[in-house]
């Protein structure tokens, strides 16, 4: 079920934009209209994003320095297997890494992909924003460029991923020569069940407004689970996996990065607030275009529902946010009025209907 049938979303639209303003909703608003402290919002996985986040600008940080220390944190934990170091391996088992970089108040953007070895590929897209006059560097000259600033280089992956990498290889075919442990007459059968296998397109984006007005986001991510290596998806690409405009807002994604990229997700969504719209219906709009977009049959359940989610996240530049998914169930992390929390996404399917 729908959370927002086209007559609402369009009426809301016209009401949004016949008023040419926009209803703070949001607590972090007094009455006057300014904000009363900075605002972020991440993905579900991005809680202590946001902490660090709104700590540091309230320390008096750069916006974007402030969103890139909150997702390092899980950019540096092993136990999250869709970003940074501990990411679930391409097809190769070799951790290739995503992130793209926006900083509203010099319109400036930067990013990686592909990139190899460096925990945290967020920092190496804003030194591509601040030390060369390029948008995005890619696979061996991102990672050269990397050691040329001194970043460390590490093995990314991390033995609970390798394992993971292991399963899903030997699992692939029965026509091949990899055997798992249930086939091979030795070992643990049980260690190597199908539905053990970690699958992922996870990622994670923050974006923050403070006081000031200024605006910054980020995405990074190790991208789909056992990828072509090579493969890039939404997570690097400026106007995909992240766009922040500082008159308007700041949007992020998460989930099947091919989807998002092909209706410009996060532009989508800042555009649609640039006229009027609410961040939640926003998001919802461009979840709705990804719907409406995905015409191929293996893309696509029996119902005609895709067969994948993919969520958008938004926040605006008068301290609104909200988030959308395709299927019920997704949360997103905000950080408003003093509150570091999880809240609910709208969606547009119940994802047991
Ligand atoms: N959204 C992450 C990816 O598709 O790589």
């Amino acid at each position: 079920m729908a959370t927002l049938n086209r007559r609402d979303f369009i009426s809301s639209a016209a009401v949004s934009a016949a008023l040419g303003t926009l209803t703070p909703t949001s607590f972090g608003i007094d009455e006057e209209g300014t904000i009363d402290g900075p605002i972020a919002i991440s993905s579900a996985n991005g809680l202590r994003a946001t902490a660090k986040a709104v700590d540091l600008v309230k320390q008096g940080a750069d916006t974007l320095d402030a969103v890139i220390a909150g997702v390092n944190i899980v950019e540096e934990d092993p136990e999250d297997m869709s970003v940074g170091y501990g990411g679930i391996p391409n097809e190769d088992g070799i951790v290739e890494l995503d992130s793209c970089v926006m900083h509203g108040p010099t319109c400036e953007a930067g990013a990686v992909a592909a990139l190899r070895n460096i925990k945290t590929p967020s920092r190496v897209a804003q030194l591509v924003m601040q030390r060369t006059d390029h948008v995005m560097l890619v696979g061996e000259g991102a990672l050269r460029f990397a050691r040329a600033h001194g970043l460390k280089e590490t093995n990314l992956l991390t033995d609970k991923a390798r394992q993971a990498w292991l399963r899903w290889k030997e699992n692939l075919s029965d026509t091949d020569d990899w055997v798992p442990a249930s086939q091979s007459g030795f070992g643990d059968a049980r260690s190597d069940a199908t539905t053990n296998i970690p699958f992922t397109y996870g990622t994670i984006t923050c974006s923050i407004l403070a006081p000031n007005g200024q605006m910054s986001g980020v995405t990074t991510t190790s991208g789909l689970s056992y990828k072509i290596p090579g493969r890039i998806g939404d997570s690097p690409i400026i106007g995909a996996g992240l766009f922040v405009d500082n008159e308007v807002g700041a949007a992020g994604a998460t989930g099947r990065g091919e989807a998002v990229i092909k209706i410009c997700g996060s532009h989508t969504v800042v555009e649609a607030m640039r006229h009027g719209i609410s961040p939640q219906q926003a998001c919802l709009h461009a979840i709705k275009r990804i719907d409406q977009t995905t015409k191929i049959a293996r893309l696509r359940r029996k119902d005609g529902r895709p067969n994948f989610d993919v969520k958008m996240y938004a926040l605006s530049k008068d301290g609104r946010f909200g988030a959308a998914s395709i299927w019920s169930g997704g949360k997103f992390a905000v950080y408003e009025g003093g509150r570091n929390r999880l809240e609910d996404c709208a969606f547009l399917y119940e994802r047991n209907s």
